[in-house]
């Protein structure tokens, strides 16, 4: 099997663990105490929206209903992040212990994992540390002699779709049925998986877990920010000399990131993969953290030698391809943006044209059903306004109004 490793571990995320020893003190802890160091850890969502983990499965424990399910997501779509696999290869106890943690929070006998289609490589090694769990009664029935636990985890693998990853999207793929978001309200944690109320969570949500119950929430929350506790894995990508898997602490700077991977002459950042944001050089003393650049983990670093608008094609060619094509501002506005992108490259746009195309954009941002229309324009308003310069030059002078 082929393994990422990591090139940075931080004391938080990569700090000392060892197999089984969360769910063993979890399961000496009441579901309440479990959950009250969640929220004193106040850790948020990884995969990107950055909600509330102790929220989410007070939620979803409070729901009615039998059968519960938990639900990783380890789709891992978004261009430019690879952070979930090196958890998966190097560190699967982190990320299974705090399923099996999640799991007696929320009151579920099933977990399952949603393994993106490309990852199938790491689905026997995957299988068989589950094989050794149950041996270990770390899965199965009454786990480590809980009377009222049982719990095994099941591995399902998707088909490559990058709307799969939003978590509605996910559950209709798991049930079968083609990968397109739901309405909501009802949100999963009421009505998820077969209608049960279920808690989708990231992987590196789920790592953080074991973690958060052996060392307390408060010493969690000791890391990072205040809005943005804990550490961060950063998977960073493109013009630099140490690309890999970092374990940051939230808070550093883009100016600090790009000292660590050896970045030099960058001239442009996408924090957050194609649907975030991508900053110009001026830009560089904000922080990475939730409260300002937000990123589920992806960071592509661009040189002075890229073509700002080529990168902003190559992205808009991306959501054309990956709209599902269920409401009308996603599926007609990301072709309009990416025909507008070709206009500028063919010198035949008019700049009236252009701020229509970027109204356009934040009326996606505003009324597409899901997540990928509401953030696809990211790069499209963030490009055009950062390297105004460059894109709209001399020698692309085009029909300017
Ligand atoms: C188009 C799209 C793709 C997404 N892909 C992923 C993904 O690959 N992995 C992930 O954890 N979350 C992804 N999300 C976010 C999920 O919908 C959901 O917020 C997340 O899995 C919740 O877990 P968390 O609370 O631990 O972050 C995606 C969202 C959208 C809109
Ligand atoms: S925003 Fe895009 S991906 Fe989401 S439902 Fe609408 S068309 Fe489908």
């Amino acid at each position: 099997m082929e393994i990422v490793k990591s090139k940075r571990k931080g004391p938080v995320l990569f700090s000392k663990y060892t197999r089984g020893e969360g769910i063993k003190k979890a399961l000496t802890l009441s579901r309440e105490d479990v959950l009250y160091e969640v929220r004193s850890s106040k850790l948020k969502g990884r995969g990107g929206a950055g909600f509330p983990t102790a929220t989410k499965w007070m939620l979803t424990a409070a729901s009615t209903g039998v059968d519960k399910f938990l639900v990783c997501n380890a789709d891992e779509g978004e261009p430019g992040t690879f952070k979930d696999r090196v958890l998966l290869t190097e560190y699967p106890e982190l990320v299974f212990d705090g399923m099996v943690i999640g799991g007696y929070v929320i009151g579920a006998k099933k977990g399952i994992i949603y393994l993106r289609g490309e990852y199938e490589y790491m689905l026997k090694f995957l299988e068989e540390y589950l094989e050794q769990m149950r041996k270990d009664n770390l899965l199965g029935e009454n786990i480590l002699g809980k009377k009222d636990f049982s719990y095994d985890i099941e591995i399902r693998l998707g088909a490559g779709a990058y709307v799969c990853g939003e978590e509605t999207a996910l559950i209709e793929s798991l049930e079968g049925h083609r990968g397109e978001s739901r309405n909501r309200p009802p949100y999963p944690v009421n009505t998820g998986y077969n209608n049960r109320p279920t808690s989708v969570n990231n992987v590196e949500t789920l790592a953080s877990i074991p973690h958060i119950i052996i060392k307390g929430g408060d010493w969690y929350a000791t890391h990072g920010t205040d809005k943005s506790t804990g550490s961060k894995l950063m998977s960073i990508s493109g013009d630099c000399k140490k690309p890999g898997v970092y374990e940051l602490p939230w808070g550093t700077t883009i100016k600090e990131m790009l000292k660590i991977v050896e970045a030099e002459d960058t001239k442009a950042v996408q924090v957050g993969g194609a649907s975030g944001i991508c900053l110009n050089a001026s830009q560089f003393d904000r922080k990475l953290a939730y409260e300002d650049a937000a990123t589920g983990g992806s960071i592509m670093i661009f040189n002075k030698n890229r073509n700002m608008l080529h990168i902003l094609k190559n992205f808009m060619e991306f959501f054309v391809e990956e709209s599902c094509g269920q409401c009308t501002p996603c599926r007609i506005g990301n072709e309009k943006l990416l025909e507008g992108v070709e206009m500028i490259e063919r010198n035949e746009y008019t700049f009236d044209y252009i701020k229509k195309l970027k109204e356009l954009g934040v009326t996606m941002q505003i009324a597409s059903k899901c997540g990928l229309g509401q953030s696809s324009p990211n790069s499209f308003i963030t490009i055009l306004d950062n390297f105004n310069d460059e894109i709209f030059n001399e020698n692309r002078n085009g029909v300017r109004k």
